[in-house]
């Protein structure tokens, strides 16, 4: 999927890619652009790859160094969490307390940006990464611009114009970054305040009736989500359909098996989000 398709609504983008295929077809060659793909009788997008936190898998997770070996993995997108300092400055952190990876204890709502960035983010992952820091959003969208686009999660509520005005200092793109949240009400503020900034609802399983799919898709449509984010164990290929019929995206987490990732490119999803981007790359190519 190329940049300019991610920003189009879906249905216009699969119009497009219809249109490239057309054209392709007239050229007589099978692979169209560099994200569109022919697959047997049907027309779809290469799912965009998503390094989740960085590239976790090799990388203590959040941290700049996750970010580098992102971008030089090749991936699309990278994926960071970001919760809200004392003095609301957004940083880089997956949990909302500090033990799991760093050395500080306690919530990190209760350190200020400046004590946060004391502590010894990448120790935990291994002593080559005692140097990592809890970088502030700011510094991690300084670092991927132009390089890599940022998905940003925000895991704490009531922290959105934050992000908004860290992305606003940082004179960012809204097509550079999009913004992910499990509460449905972060991604509406979002879409109210920014209309511009893609925004993905994220929801751990799907549920397994019909009527609850809807309802789901309902709510994201209802926070002005351009698409939804969901557990790839709890998706099947319907879900897939109903989503892309409701003109979303499809983001699954977090994919590091090559079988689930195969199978669910061949379902057609949007972007995978894993901790192995190589992997995923590998496979697509
Ligand atoms: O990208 C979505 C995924 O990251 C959500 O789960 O727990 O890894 O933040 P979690
Ligand atoms: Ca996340």
């Amino acid at each position: 999927m190329t940049v300019f398709q991610f920003l189009l609504p879906r249905r216009d983008a699969a119009g497009l890619a219809v249109v490239c295929c057309l054209v392709a077809m007239l050229a007589g060659c099978a692979t169209l652009s560099s994200g569109a793909v022919m697959d047997g009788a049907f027309v779809r997008s290469r799912p965009l790859v998503v390094a989740h936190r960085g590239a976790s898998a090799v990388a203590p997770e959040n941290t700049l160094v996750a970010y580098r070996l992102a971008i030089a993995s090749g991936a699309a997108m990278a994926e960071c969490d970001v919760h809200l300092s004392r003095d609301r400055v957004p940083v880089l952190m997956h949990d909302d307390t500090l033990e799991r990876t760093t050395n500080g204890k306690g919530l990190v709502s209760e350190l200020t940006a400046a004590e946060l960035q004391k502590l010894d983010a990448g120790s935990w992952k291994g002593p080559t990464f005692k140097s990592e820091r809890v970088p502030t959003l700011e510094e991690a969208l300084a670092l991927v611009r132009g390089k890599i686009r940022l998905i940003i999660e925000i895991k704490a509520s009531g922290m959105a114009s934050d992000v908004i005005d860290a992305l606003k200092k940082q004179k960012v793109r809204p097509s550079d970054v999009t913004i992910f949240s499990f509460d449905a009400r972060a991604i509406w503020g979002i879409a109210r305040v920014e209309p511009r900034l893609p925004t993905v609802l994220l929801w751990r399983d799907v549920p397994a009736d019909r009527p609850g799919r809807q309802d789901l898709l309902d709510k994201a449509l209802t926070a002005r989500a351009q698409g939804i984010g969901v557990s790839f164990r709890s998706i099947d290929v319907r879900f897939v359909r109903m989503a892309h019929a409701r003109g979303l995206h499809v983001f699954v987490f977090t994919v590091n098996v090559e079988d689930d990732m195969r199978r669910l490119i061949q379902w057609g999803v949007d972007a995978v989000i894993t901790d192995r981007p190589k992997v995923a790359l590998e496979l697509l190519e």
